[in-house]
């Protein structure tokens, strides 16, 4: 087990183009795989009420939330599109043993 990780979930449950919630260290992430690799954000929108991601379309690297339609890079959480005004935490990724790991704190915290 690396240490500073939770195991969140299966490697083989997140599918190329797939969205998956998760919880890691009771805050609630979003898994995302692209191109093969699988990435974790935050899954509440920085916006207002904060929106679930998990419920998010995925277009290549771009997570969409489905409440008011933000859209977020989930490689640096940066916003591609408002109405937030703060980026989205990320979170780094081990596979270890077929397994998904995620860092306890986001990255820059
Ligand atoms: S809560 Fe995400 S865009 Fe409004």
């Amino acid at each position: 087990m690396p240490a500073g990780f939770v195991l969140v979930a299966d490697e083989a449950d997140i599918g190329e183009g797939e969205v998956a919630g998760a919880f890691a260290t009771g805050h609630p992430v979003v898994l995302c795989r692209v191109r093969g690799k699988i990435y974790a954000c935050s899954s509440e929108c920085t916006f207002d009420d904060g929106g679930d991601l998990s419920k998010g379309e995925l277009d290549a690297y771009r997570l969409k939330c489905p409440d008011h339609g933000c859209e977020f890079d989930i490689r640096s959480g940066r916003i591609i599109s408002g109405p937030a005004d703060e980026q989205l935490p990320t979170y780094e990724v081990r596979i270890e043993g077929g397994h998904v790991w995620v860092s306890h704190r986001p990255r820059g915290f």
